[in-house]
């Protein structure tokens, strides 16, 4: 896992970003929508987001 790469283009959103989310008790797409703004404009990315939030509930 990088955590510098960039999940969400629109908004530049990274992993490490979606880490934090994840940290700070986000568990679901939504939540973690609603902490980032990732995957809030044209949703192409939404598939990998939820690819790294369930690579962060893992751990
Ligand atoms: S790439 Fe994430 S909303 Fe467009």
């Amino acid at each position: 896992m990088n955590l510098d790469e960039i999940v969400c283009p629109c908004l530049g959103t990274t992993n490490q970003m979606i880490k934090d989310a994840v940290d700070n008790g986000a568990t679901t797409l939504e939540e973690v929508q609603q902490e980032t703004n990732a995957g809030t404009v044209c949703g192409a990315c939404l598939e990998d987001i939820q690819e790294s939030i369930n690579f962060f509930l893992k751990k």
